[in-house]
């Protein structure tokens, strides 16, 4: 058993400020933006229609319904679980961890440096704002969503090939793809990307996911390691977002309602705020953190034992649903 380590970190500032929200609707509105210096408030500047055009760009105006009876799982965390999340680490012990570990550290010094948040977030070049953040977030969730489809598949077809049992393995790795993609459906319920934002993603998809797929087939040991490694540097980000929201830098967060499409993946209550939801999201990357970091110590003949976070007992228990109830969806 690996012992883990807990790790440190911080961020940085920001002027702009959104308030108030009503409920189901986004919170924020052009008309509502007051600037704030270290002094105090100051009143709004009318603002034309070219500035409430690219104050809103980033914002939807209107939630989207969620169906859950879509879903593989939902994941619902307590106040205490989502809290008790900590930024871990694995010290890396095979030639196969370190490579994992040297991979990880590669790819996020690279994405760190070209997004600028290595710098942002040291104060350089300016501050992490909510469309910096909303940006990062987004782009690293499209990429997040890959590993466990593609291992899922993998898995799935040695299933069929060689004909014998996957033991709990793909239902885990489609589910925990399935999460990541809600990430990214909910970062899109409050920044709608552009042509470049999109045309990044296209290219990161299409490099990612044949090496992904090449390098599973080869060495899936090395690929649940990495992702566990990688997971490990999404907890320290949105830990890093937490703190930023909770030292006052991201007050667009901190003042706004959960999305409603947010708030029913997570079984969240109408008052829920968006600083909940990235909480939830954090407490989710630690379980996939966990989960990829299992898999590696695993053979791949082993059982999966880490299921509990994907199908909670109270998720169940608590839902009015009819795939509740096995006579309700028996009738229907
Ligand atoms: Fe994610
Ligand atoms: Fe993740």
């Amino acid at each position: 058993m690996i012992a883990p380590r807990v790790l440190g970190c911080c961020a940085s500032m920001r002027l702009s400020l959104a308030s108030g929200v009503r409920t189901g609707i986004p919170a924020f509105h052009p008309a509502r933006l007051v600037t704030v210096s270290a002094g105090g408030t100051t009143p709004p500047a009318p603002a034309t229609a070219s500035q409430d055009e690219k104050a809103t760009r980033w914002i939807r105006t209107k939630d989207e319904a969620l169906d859950l009876n879509h879903l593989i799982t939902q994941p619902v965390w307590t106040k205490e679980e989502r809290a008790s999340v900590h930024r871990t680490h694995i010290v890396p012990q095979s030639v196969v961890d370190r490579a994992a570990y040297c991979s990880v550290q590669g790819l996020r010094f690279g994405f760190d440096f070209f997004s600028l948040y290595l710098f942002k977030s040291r104060g350089l070049f300016g501050q992490m704002r909510e469309r910096d953040w909303l940006r990062r977030i987004t782009f690293l969730e499209t990429v997040a969503g890959v590993p466990g489809m593609v291992g899922g598949m993998v898995r799935h077809l040695h299933s069929l090939r060689l004909m014998r049992r996957d033991r709990g393995w793909i239902h885990s790795l489609l589910a925990e793809a399935e999460n990541e993609r809600m990430h990214l459906l909910i970062a899109l319920n409050l920044r709608k990307p552009g042509p470049l934002f999109r045309a990044a993603v296209i290219v990161a998809q299409a490099i990612f996911t044949p090496m992904f797929g090449i390098a599973y087939l080869l060495c899936p040991r090395y690929c649940h390691r990495l992702v566990g490694y990688l997971e490990e540097e999404a907890v320290k980000t949105y830990s890093s977002l937490l703190d930023d929201i909770d030292s006052g830098k991201l007050p667009l967060f901190a003042g706004r309602r959960a999305p409603g499409f947010a708030r029913t993946y997570y079984n969240l209550p109408e008052s829920a705020m968006l600083r909940d939801v990235f909480e939830c999201i954090r407490a989710d990357e630690s379980h996939h953190r966990d989960a990829n970091h299992h898999f590696s110590d695993l053979g791949s003949e082993e059982s999966n034992e880490f299921v509990e976070h994907l199908r909670h007992p109270r998720t169940w228990e608590n839902l009015d649903r009819s795939r509740q109830s096995p006579e309700t969806t028996k009738k229907s």
